[in-house]
């Protein structure tokens, strides 16, 4: 059935002068949408930090603008040219160059590749979906790769940084469900009780992952680690990991640097995993997505997520960006 709508809303990103940025819900006309074989109808997409960073203009992530951030997406099929998918199919877009430098989820409709789009796993619904996305997703292959190389609940706690916010949530509810123990680290010691309900053994204030000694290795305090912050509390949780322990590394929102020795490595052979949800293969994202939907499955889900409308974005990215965002931010495209 032919497409009857031609317009579309979406949150519009303008570089105007001197380097400031405009963030602005505007029409756009489905023909200006980029190429691709699958229409996708969103209902809801999620707010990531990468998309705040985009939306800031930050020109690592979105090299051109206008734009439209959003690399998460669900929603249903309204047009295919690929086998895989028919009108009416639900699915969920997310990672690839989604929202990057291809106009993202933050819109009521995205056109993308067919291979960019996974069918919604049974037992999800798109806002579930939505509630995990990049940052479950994320989380995911971090507990993935650490299981890979030998991490097992008998080798102790894991410690999660950034606990409280979008990947941290993720990580904290996933690992618990997966049997870890976790000690949660975050600025909000006021969350604990957020923390707890979604698996967390132990929260700790942040600083207890920013060691200052400079010693090379601490007593170790954990088996193993996701980190969302980098710098020094990747380098904490480096040099207090157990012996053959696992710490995955996907975060910068502390800052890109890494300041260590290699003793972590060397001396107790501790694994340094790099996480890159963007170009995971989709092969492994989707046997990810269905470990999500079942031994992963967080329980209440809905409870770690705030829903809000596509004009109460902008408000969200500026609470996101001062790092005051907790657990997941959905944006329902009806509402
Ligand atoms: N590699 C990948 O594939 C991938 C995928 C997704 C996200 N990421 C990255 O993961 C990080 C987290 O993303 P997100 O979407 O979860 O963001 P988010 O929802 O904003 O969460 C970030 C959390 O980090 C903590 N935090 C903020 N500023 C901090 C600071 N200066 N020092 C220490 N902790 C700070 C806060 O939690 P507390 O108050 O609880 O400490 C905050 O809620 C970002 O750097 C993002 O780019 C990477």
């Amino acid at each position: 059935m032919p497409m009857k709508q031609s317009t579309f809303r979406a949150l519009r990103i303008y570089e105007e002068d001197q380097g400031h940025f405009r963030q602005q819900v505007s029409e756009c006309q489905i023909n200006d949408l980029p190429r691709g074989e699958v229409l996708v109808n969103v209902h809801y997409a999620a707010l990531n930090y990468k998309d705040a960073l985009s939306a800031s203009g930050n020109k690592g992530v979105t090299r051109q603008y206008p734009h439209t951030p959003g690399i998460d997406g669900a929603g249903v099929v309204a047009e295919s040219q690929h086998p895989d998918f028919k009108e009416g199919d639900q699915v969920i877009v997310t990672s690839y160059d989604l929202g990057m430098n291809t106009n993202g989820a933050f819109a009521e409709y995205i056109r993308v590749p067919a291979s960019w789009v996974v069918p919604l796993p049974h037992g999800l619904g798109l806002k579930e979906s939505m509630i995990i996305g990049t940052a479950g997703i994320t989380a995911g292959i971090g507990l993935y790769k650490m299981e890979k190389a030998g991490q097992h609940p008998d080798r102790g706690p894991i410690a999660v940084s950034g606990a409280t916010g979008g990947v941290g949530s993720m990580a904290v509810g996933i690992l618990a469900k997966a049997g870890y123990e976790v000690i949660a680290s975050t600025g909000k010691t006021q969350e604990e009780a957020y923390l707890k309900a979604l698996g967390a053994t132990t929260v700790v204030d942040r600083e207890y992952l920013n060691d200052p000694s400079g010693r090379s290795l601490l007593k170790p305090l954990w088996a193993g680690a996701i980190d969302t912050v980098g710098d020094n509390t990747l380098a904490t949780l480096l040099k207090g990991c157990e012996p053959e322990g696992n710490v995955s590394s996907c975060g910068l929102v502390g800052s890109p640097r890494l300041n260590t020795t290699v003793f972590p490595f060397i001396i107790k052979g501790v694994n340094l995993l790099g996480i890159d949800s963007a170009t995971f293969p989709m092969s492994s994202r989707k046997v990810i997505w269905d470990k999500l939907a079942d031994e992963w499955r967080v329980p209440g889900l809905e409870k770690i997520a705030t829903t809000i409308s596509l004009d109460e974005l902008s408000t969200y990215i500026d609470r996101m960006l001062k790092g005051e965002v907790k657990g997941r931010t959905i944006v329902a495209m009806n509402q």
